[in-house]
């Protein structure tokens, strides 16, 4: 079974909340990362919930940042780590301290890697996401969860041809063992296509997340394929 994620990013206000919770399909196979502010909405309703980012730190006086330790206070089971909308603020260093932080308090990581597009030009992008991965996962032994995520491509309509993603999964999986997921531009005119790379774990949704009906049929269109067997399993 493959795993869907939704990263809601800060498309609501919380007026369209409710609407997009009546109609979100329950599946657990689904995970949900909304904007902080909107996770209590989203808790106690059959769905998976992450935080879109978690502090390098567990508590104190850090204005603004969001620690694992209270996102599983509350019910929150996974944190995506590293998107590049973050990662921007953040090194290497960084962002192993806040998968530490995550996995102390056991929540399953989403790590984003990716290149840029004049990385990809230069033919670097193994180079930059074996970097990104031994740096970020420096002494880490826990439940992660890769994704794949070119920074063109976010955003930008842009996805890599199924062939390129599925060595660069390939390349992963060999060197590191973990799962991974394929994210960047995922929508529902995509997806027949992203579903037939035959190594992928599942997919990293943005702004066709946000939309909840073609949401809804991004997921249809996963678990079509991948039905015969059940359950996400997290373990490596
Ligand atoms: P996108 O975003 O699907 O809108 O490209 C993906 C992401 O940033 O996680």
């Amino acid at each position: 079974m493959k795993l869907i994620v939704g990263n809601l990013k800060m498309y609501f206000d919380g007026s369209e909340i409710k609407n997009y919770l009546d109609n979100l399909i329950r599946d657990d196979n689904v995970v949900v990362c909304p904007s902080s502010i909107h996770i209590p909405y989203f808790l106690n309703k059959n769905i998976n919930v992450g935080l879109q980012d978690v502090s390098m730190y567990e508590k104190g006086s850090f204005t603004g940042e969001v620690s694992a330790l209270q996102g599983v206070n509350i019910g929150v089971t996974y944190a995506l780590i590293g998107h590049y909308e973050t990662r921007k603020y953040n090194d290497n260093k960084i962002i192993n301290l806040k998968i530490k932080n995550a996995l102390k308090h056991n929540m399953t990581v989403m790590l984003c890697v990716g290149e840029t597009l004049d990385e990809k030009n230069n033919n670097l992008t193994l180079d930059v996401i074996k970097k990104q991965l031994n740096e970020c996962l420096d002494g880490i032994n826990g439940k992660v969860i890769i994704v794949y995520e070119p920074i063109w491509s976010i955003g930008s309509g842009l996805i890599p041809t199924n062939e390129e993603i599925k060595n660069i999964i390939n390349f992963i999986k060999e060197n590191y063992n973990y799962k991974v997921l394929y994210g960047g531009s995922v929508n529902l005119q995509n997806i027949d296509t992203l579903n037939k790379v035959s190594n992928i774990d599942g997919f990293l949704v943005g702004f066709s997340a946000s939309k909840v009906d073609e949401f809804n049929e991004i997921i249809k269109e996963v678990n079509k394929i991948w039905c015969f067997s059940t359950g996400f399993d997290k373990t490596r």
